[in-house]
């Protein structure tokens, strides 16, 4: 078949569609040049028809034509990235209240200072720590920051491009209670995303129903070969020390996997609470 009239067609209809700017000019040789970058917009690619050597007039690409393209696919990348961090986020199930938590808004104090710098250092390696399927397990009294700290994880890889989920076993529970077919939907979800924030162990209800869910998610994250962080109020020592065989399995898979981080200190919540106090004290004092 000869190709050549399609080939001339193309080639004819890239010459009509051309934008010739106003400072573009013709080259000695009759051929586009860009006004910009001086490099040619036109060619004449030689085309063999049978034992001929045909000149085949064609546009190409500038300098210029070629920074446009690339931006305007940079654009579009863009766009695609935000939108599929934006639906990442959706399916994170993150509180509200932890959609902020990033690291540049991350305090630090004597407590927390190295906790930040291993938090940072898991969210960048986070490669690594998914080939190891290592995880975390954020221990510590209430309100010193184990949530927001795991959310400062969360929000770094999402906006990475990496799927995270943060839930709480309370939370799965509730589902479950209202729809026991949702059960094998949610560990197969969990299943799906790259890190599993479970928020809180330890809160939920310890029916033996519960307990055993517990352990199903847990075990079923654990044979995934993918990493979870764990927050909880729970201390290392009473972990490591439960008798209870119905707990024991379920501690277990978590020491095995995840590496344990103590969170100390006053109380956040205290701490904004008092700051609160102060200020309504002296807004109520300062006329005295
Ligand atoms: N490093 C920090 N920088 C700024 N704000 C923080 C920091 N740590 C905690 N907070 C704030 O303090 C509050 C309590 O922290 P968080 O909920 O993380 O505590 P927690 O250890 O998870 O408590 P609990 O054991 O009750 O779940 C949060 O609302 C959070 O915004
Ligand atoms: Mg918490
Ligand atoms: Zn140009």
């Amino acid at each position: 078949m000869d190709l050549f009239p399609i080939i001339e067609g193309i080639a004819k209809r890239g010459l009509e569609n051309q934008v010739i700017k106003e400072c573009d000019y013709y080259g000695e040789d009759g051929l586009l040049v860009c006004g910009v970058c001086h490099e040619p917009r036109q060619e004449i690619a030689p085309w063999k028809v049978g034992d001929k050597t045909v000149d085949l007039k064609r546009a190409r690409s500038c300098k210029c034509d070629r920074d446009i393209a690339e931006q305007k696919k940079r654009e579009e990348q863009m766009k695609e990235d935000m939108e599929y961090i934006a639906r990442l986020r959706e399916l994170s199930l993150m509180d509200t209240k932890f959609k902020n938590a990033v690291f540049d808004s991350f305090k630090t104090n004597k407590e927390n200072e190295r906790n930040l710098k291993l938090c940072k250092r898991y969210a960048t390696a986070f490669d690594k720590m998914m080939e190891k399927a290592q995880g975390l397990l954020m221990w510590g009294d209430v309100g010193t920051g184990k949530s927001f700290a795991a959310a400062c994880i969360a929000n770094y890889l999402l906006d990475h491009k990496t799927s995270v989920i943060m839930t709480s076993f309370v939370k799965i529970l509730e589902i479950i209670d209202k729809d026991r077919d949702e059960e094998s939907a949610i560990i197969a979800r969990l299943g799906r995303a790259k890190l599993v924030i479970f928020d809180d162990l330890g809160a939920e209800r310890s029916t033996d129903y519960a307990i055993e869910k517990v352990y199903n998610i847990i075990d079923s994250r654990y044979r995934s070969g993918l990493p979870m962080i764990l927050t909880t109020n729970l201390t290392l020592d009473a972990m490591q020390n439960e008798t209870d065989i119905r707990y024991k399995r379920i501690f277990d898979r978590i020491f095995e996997t995840c590496y344990p981080m103590q969170f100390t200190g006053v109380s956040w919540r205290m701490r904004s609470a008092y700051q609160r106090f102060s200020e309504m004290e002296s807004l109520l004092t300062d006329n005295e």
